[in-house]
């Protein structure tokens, strides 16, 4: 066997990174490296391609928190070896994790005697949330089903056409249909009478949002509680309502004590919220709560013991950093009702900072609403010259990013920008925003018949009958037209908004 060593260079490790060979070697994009090489070298590397990402502060796509208080940075440092799962050998974070799901419970006015304990899980973020609670509805009305002998294989959920993508993945991934409430121009959330007509026996839930990813608009939940209580009356069903409090859940009980949306309305059996979001937390932190234990089935929880005593889980991965969970109960009792409050207060002025330089441009309808998440969605009034993805676009040259999207149906032809208000997102940054979407109107206005040109082309094209005459557009067709081109075009290079 020839062993061989290779160093190249034996004076090597006197260099400095940057003199080094490693900055004029090409990165390993596709295979695995057959050699080490030193770790400073590796670090410059990964930290220089990562400067070209977005800066996170100015990501305005995002709900999901960038910024923490030093104090808890260091709390996550020092937790990063910590398995979650490992209950036993991590008490004390098993603990934190059980008075951070007690805490909300209480926030959300969970029925929980003096003797009891909440029902709940940290999980990854609101989306695995809301798989688990998904899971538990349809077991829970399969289990009911089967008693009585009825059919059990067609469940649904009723929500809006604005749920977020994982209402979508829960229902492909553990077959479930879902019923989507259409919206329309002027209504981008869930109608309850709507939905409450769409219930039908194989309904396993209503799903009812507080504060719609799309506008930041809480849902009706009272009035679906109602509407849905008298349906159960009539037909003897008891179809129960899950609340996607993803954002609004650490809104509401700050801004709103008195909105009824939480466990006071009897058939809110579940509610998701990301800690990751006004939580304050970074990624990944969600939490869901369930009213009592007769709502989490017992055959969904996994009982292990390999790791010591006897431990319930009820989560979708085994696996997962303590972190976040630590970082959640540092949060609580850091900042306490009263810091939360003076937090999403602030956001809240300095989105009405936002959105009043936004209105005072006079080119924008703003579609959220007061009363809901902090943050301003707005559309423009005239789309011919050019649209919201092209603003989205000349913004990225301020280094800010600002998500552009077409509603969902039957509002396609509706596009919006969104700037969400977070912690991190002073009254200054706000003006400065303001300031440079006005630069960014200047620049687009000065080039009007270049785009006019080419959206004339485009519409025109797309108008084509099979026998190559053109057809006459009605101005609603035309602006969706123009719409889909853009965002055609910058689809491919947009960030996501969760
Ligand atoms: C209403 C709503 N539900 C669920 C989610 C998914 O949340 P997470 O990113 O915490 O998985 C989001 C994300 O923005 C959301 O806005």
């Amino acid at each position: 066997m020839v062993i061989t060593t290779t160093v190249a260079d034996p004076r090597e490790h006197l260099y400095c990174t940057f003199a080094s060979r490693y900055m004029r070697d090409s990165v390993p994009k596709f295979l695995m490296p057959e050699r080490s090489i030193p770790k400073d070298a590796a670090y410059q590397i990964i930290s220089d391609e990562l400067m070209l990402d977005g800066a996170p502060r100015l990501n305005l796509a995002s709900f999901v928190t960038t910024w923490m208080e030093p104090e808890c940075d260091k709390l996550i440092m020092a937790a990063l070896n910590k398995n979650y799962v490992d209950m036993d050998e991590y008490p004390v974070t098993t603990e934190l994790q059980n008075r951070c799901v007690n805490m909300i419970a209480h926030l959300y006015k969970a029925p929980i005697r003096e003797d009891e304990t909440a029902v709940g899980v940290g999980t990854v973020g609101s989306s695995e949330a809301i798989m688990l609670a998904g899971l538990a509805f349809k077991r829970k009305w399969q289990m009911k089903r089967k008693s009585e002998g009825k059919p059990y294989d067609n469940p649904n959920i009723v929500t809006g056409a604005n749920v977020q993508v994982c209402w979508e993945k829960f229902a492909r991934y553990f077959e479930v249909e879902l019923k989507e409430v259409k919206l329309s121009e002027g209504c981008y959330v869930m109608d309850p009478v709507k939905a409450v007509e769409m219930v039908d026996e194989n309904s396993i839930c209503v799903a009812a949002i507080l504060g719609s990813t799309l506008t930041g608009e809480f849902e009706d939940v009272k009035l679906l509680n109602e509407l849905l209580t008298k349906k159960n009356q009539e037909t003897g069903w008891q179809t129960p309502i899950h609340v996607d409090a993803a954002s609004g859940g650490f809104i509401a009980p700050f801004l709103y004590p008195d909105l009824e949306w939480d466990f006071r309305l009897p058939l809110v059996k579940s509610i998701n919220v990301s800690g990751h979001k006004y939580g304050l937390v970074y990624p990944g932190v969600g939490w869901v709560v369930w009213r009592g234990k007769e709502d989490l089935p017992d055959d969904l929880v996994f009982h292990i013991n390999y790791l010591g005593s006897d431990q319930p889980t009820f989560t979708l991965n085994f696996s997962k950093g303590s972190s976040q969970i630590i970082a959640q109960y540092y949060q609580f009792i850091r900042l306490g009702f009263e810091g939360y409050k003076h937090i999403i207060e602030n956001c809240m002025e300095n989105a009405k900072v936002l959105k009043e330089g936004i209105e005072k441009t006079g080119r924008f309808n703003i579609l959220s609403k007061d009363v809901g998440v902090p943050l301003v969605a707005f559309s423009l009034k005239d789309s011919s010259q050019y649209t919201v993805f092209q603003i989205s676009e000349y913004l990225r040259r301020f280094s800010w990013i600002v998500p552009a999207y077409t509603m969902p149906p039957n509002a396609e032809h509706v596009a919006v920008l969104r700037v969400v208000v977070r912690e991190d997102f002073s009254r200054s940054l706000a003006e400065r925003l303001v300031s440079d979407i006005e630069k960014v109107l200047e620049e687009l206005d000065a080039i009007p018949s270049y785009a006019i040109t080419k959206t004339a082309h485009v519409t025109a094209t797309a108008n084509k009958t099979a026998n190559d005459k053109p057809v006459k557009s009605s101005e609603t067709e035309t602006q969706v037209d123009v719409i889909k081109h853009w965002k055609k075009l910058v689809d491919g290079r947009r960030t996501g908004a969760c």
